[in-house]
């Protein structure tokens, strides 16, 4: 029997098997993480996976890292070299000229994730090869979660959701926003996440809440705030992504208009997800719904972006998308209307489509709560 990194692979090399590349280079990080299991640190000496259509990975890495792939549960060719850099070229280029023929004549990397230290590293090795992105390649198989993956997304949602439970009970007037954050945090990882959160909560209050990429400041809460938050756990390294907007002591009646609106917008955005629909079709959806009610010009980002080993990856909920969304695929419904110098609103779910349906991972109330 396959395991699960073996089936990852050989999906992969079926990909490769219709692509225009015969080789994907990739260096640590979520992709290497998907078909290895393996986590290493991105540091300064180089570290290459290079996956080709025809024969056994090679895995190039230090010396001292090599304990690290004693074990692995399928094959693998190491090539280490030692601390000397000016060595490591002569000592792997040993170690692969018996590779170094014309099946690696076209490489492919991750645009978004390859450094120039690996590029480098790479054209030294194998001189004279085309080197483009596999970005779409890669996309295309990290794109489509098996049960466990659903289920490790399901637990950071819920490991997520507590911690901010836990958390809203300090939420007093004179709280500072960072104060807040920090016990968010303290909360996500005593809830039982990865130590690696997939981004530092957002919480915003006030004015900064306008801002939907805001950073926690010292800003103190007072009442009559919105405050905005954004954050997400991570559990065997998938993340969950949520924002609820709560209101501190007392709710004017245009926020109140205003958080309805979203509200709709995201359960609008929620209900229209099933298996055939185009992702940019859902943008639209969720658009409508702000500008019919006048606030088109307030809400200035994509719907949603895919969650999976990474915190935007695809499926972007975009416009132009024309992505079909199918059994699979995780991502966020995050609609907001952000009123420049006075307050934002946010809600945002985690949504995971099913062979007939959706299933909404998220199960924390999305009615505006008074603190
Ligand atoms: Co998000």
């Amino acid at each position: 029997m396959e395991n699960i990194y073996q089936h990852r692979q050989s999906v992969l090399r079926s990909l490769l098997q219709t692509s225009s590349l015969d080789l994907i280079a990739l260096n640590p990080g979520p992709s290497l993480y998907y078909l290895t299991g393996l986590d290493f640190h991105l540091m300064e000496r180089p570290i290459l996976f290079l996956f080709s259509k025809k024969t056994t990975p090679i895995i190039i890495l230090p010396l001292l890292e090599k304990s690290k792939i004693n074990q692995l549960p399928f094959a693998v060719k190491a090539i280490t070299y030692g601390e000397d850099p000016r060595a490591w070229r002569a000592e792997i280029q040993k170690n692969t000229a018996a590779l170094d023929d014309t099946e690696f004549s076209r490489i492919g990397v991750e645009e978004t994730q390859f450094r120039f230290l690996e590029l480098e590293f790479l054209r030294s090795v194998f001189p004279n090869r085309e080197i483009s992105s596999c970005q779409n390649l890669i996309a295309k198989l990290r794109i489509n979660k098996d049960e466990f993956e659903k289920a490790f997304i399901k637990q950071a949602v819920l490991i997520a959701e507590t911690a901010l439970t836990n958390t809203l009970p300090l939420v007093k007037l004179g709280i500072s926003e960072q104060e807040l954050a920090s016990e968010l945090v303290i909360q996500l990882i005593r809830c039982g996440s990865d130590a690696q959160l997939p981004f530092y909560p957002i919480v915003a209050s006030g004015e900064n809440a306008a801002n939907p990429h805001a950073t926690p400041t010292d800003r103190k809460i007072q009442f009559g705030d919105a405050l905005v938050i954004d954050w997400g756990a991570r559990h065997h390294g998938y993340i969950s992504d949520l924002t609820r907007t709560f209101v501190i002591g007392k709710a004017t009646q245009e926020f109140e208009e205003i958080y309805r609106v979203v509200q709709q917008a995201n359960n609008f955005g929620c209900q229209s997800v099933m298996p055939g629909i185009q992702a940019g079709d859902v943008d639209r959806i969720v658009r409508q719904v702000i500008s019919n009610a006048g606030y088109g010009e307030y809400f200035p980002h994509r719907t949603g972006h895919g969650i999976g080993l990474e915190a935007h990856e695809e499926p972007y909920i975009r416009s132009d998308n024309t992505q079909i969304l199918q059994a699979g695929m995780a991502f966020t419904i995050e609609p907001g209307i952000y009123i420049p110098q006075k307050w934002g609103v946010r809600i945002e779910d985690n949504i995971f489509v099913t062979n007939n349906n959706v299933e909404l991972l998220s199960s924390i109330t999305r009615d505006l709560v008074i603190l």
